[in-house]
C-alpha cells in the first residue's frame, strides 16, 4: 500500500465540567465529547523519514516543526512498532486551528489510524487509544468519534448513546486561544472568586437529552465551566454568543477551551439560516452548519 488517507471529526463539548487543578498541572473533568461533521483528512503515504504538509483554509496557522501534534503521533507509533518507519503526512484542514475543536488531536488520531494502516502494524484500537492518550487529553475521543464521556484527563472514555442526530452551527473567531492559557485563566478566576471547586458530575439530564435525542432539551443544558475564562480572554465572544440566542439558537456555548462559538439548532434548516444570519449581521465572519453525532477517525 503507498498511500493511505483518514477522515477525522471536529468535536464540541457538551458539557464540560472543571475539577480542581491538580499537583500533574492537570484538572480532572467530565467531558462530554460529542462529534461533529467537520473533518480533516489525513493522508500518509510511503516515505523514508516521517514529514508533514498542511493543505486547506487553515493550513498557514498549523505548526510543520515538531510541535505539529500529527507527527508527533506517527513518532510515537513507530516507537511503539520498535522500527524507524517514515511517511510523508498530508493533512487537509477544515476544522479550525486553536479553536476548541480538537483540530491538533483529530491530526494525531488520522495520523495513528493511517500509519497503522500504510506500515500494516495492524494494532488493535485499544492499542491506538493507548498512545492517543499519551499524546493529548482529547486524542482518544478524535479516535472514537460519537458521543462520550471522559473523565480523568478527558482520556478514560465511555461512549454514550444518542437518540438522534444534533444540528450544530459553529463560527471560528480570528486567532486561536491557546488551550493552556485558558485553564490557567480559569484557575485564576476560581481563586480570584474564593469558592470552592466542585467535584465535576455528569448531568443527568444532558445525558437523558443525548438518550432521546431531544434538541431543547440538551440545548437547555449545555455547559462549559472555561466558558468564563474564554469570554475573559475574548471579551468579544459574548456578543456572537448573544446573536446566536437572538436567532432561535437553543443553546450556545464557547466550544471546549475556545474560541470557536457553537450554537445548537433545531434541524439542518434551521442550522442554515442561523450560520447565514450570524454571517449577514456581522455576529460572526464566518459560520459552519454541521451535524452529530458521526464516527471518529475512519479510512477513507
Ligand atoms: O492533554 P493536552 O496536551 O491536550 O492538554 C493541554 C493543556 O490543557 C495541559 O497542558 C493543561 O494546561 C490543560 N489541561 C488541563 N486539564 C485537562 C486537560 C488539559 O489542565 N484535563
Amino acid at each position: 500500500m503507498s498511500s493511505v488517507t483518514v477522515r477525522v471529526p471536529a468535536k464540541v463539548n457538551v458539557q464540560l465540567s472543571v475539577g480542581p487543578l491538580r499537583e500533574d498541572g492537570y484538572h480532572d473533568l467530565v467531558n462530554v465529547f460529542h462529534a461533529v461533521s467537520i473533518f480533516d483528512r489525513v493522508e500518509a503515504k510511503e516515505s523514508d523519514a516521517i514529514t508533514v504538509a498542511v493543505e486547506g483554509e487553515w493550513a498557514g496557522q498549523v505548526p510543520l516543526d515538531d510541535g505539529n501534534l500529527a507527527v508527533r503521533a506517527a513518532r510515537a507509533l513507530a516507537k511503539h512498532a520498535g522500527r524507524s518507519y517514515g511517511a510523508d503526512l498530508v493533512i487537509h484542514k477544515e476544522i479550525p486551528v486553536a479553536g476548541g475543536m480538537a483540530g491538533g488531536s483529530a491530526d494525531a488520531a488520522g495520523a495513528l489510524v493511517a500509519c497503522n494502516e500504510l506500515w500494516g502494524l495492524g494494532l488493535p484500537f485499544e492499542d491506538l487509544v493507548e498512545i492517543a492518550g499519551d499524546l493529548g487529553s482529547d486524542v482518544p475521543f478524535s479516535l472514537l468519534g460519537g458521543t462520550a464521556v471522559g473523565t480523568g484527563r478527558g482520556e478514560e472514555l465511555s461512549e454514550l448513546p444518542t437518540g438522534g442526530t444534533f444540528h450544530w452551527v459553529f463560527a471560528p473567531a480570528e486567532g486561536g486561544l491557546s488551550t493552556p492559557s485558558v485553564y490557567a485563566e480559569c484557575d485564576r478566576l476560581r481563586e480570584e472568586s474564593g469558592a470552592e471547586v466542585p467535584w465535576p458530575e455528569l448531568n443527568e439530564r444532558l445525558i437523558e437529552a443525548l438518550s432521546t435525542g431531544d434538541a431543547y432539551a440538551l440545548g437547555s443544558c449545555l455547559s462549559n465551566d472555561l466558558q468564563d475564562a474564554a469570554l475573559a480572554l475574548r471579551p468579544e465572544l459574548a456578543t456572537t454568543l448573544d446573536a446566536g440566542r437572538q436567532h432561535g439558537a437553543l443553546g450556545a456555548i464557547v466550544s471546549g477551551s475556545g474560541p470557536t462559538c457553537a450554537f445548537l439548532a433545531i434541524d439542518a434548516t434551521h442550522a442554515r439560516d442561523l450560520a447565514a444570519s450570524l454571517t449577514a449581521t456581522g455576529a460572526a465572519t464566518s459560520a459552519m452548519a454541521a451535524h452529530g453525532p458521526v464516527p471518529g477517525a475512519t479510512l477513507a
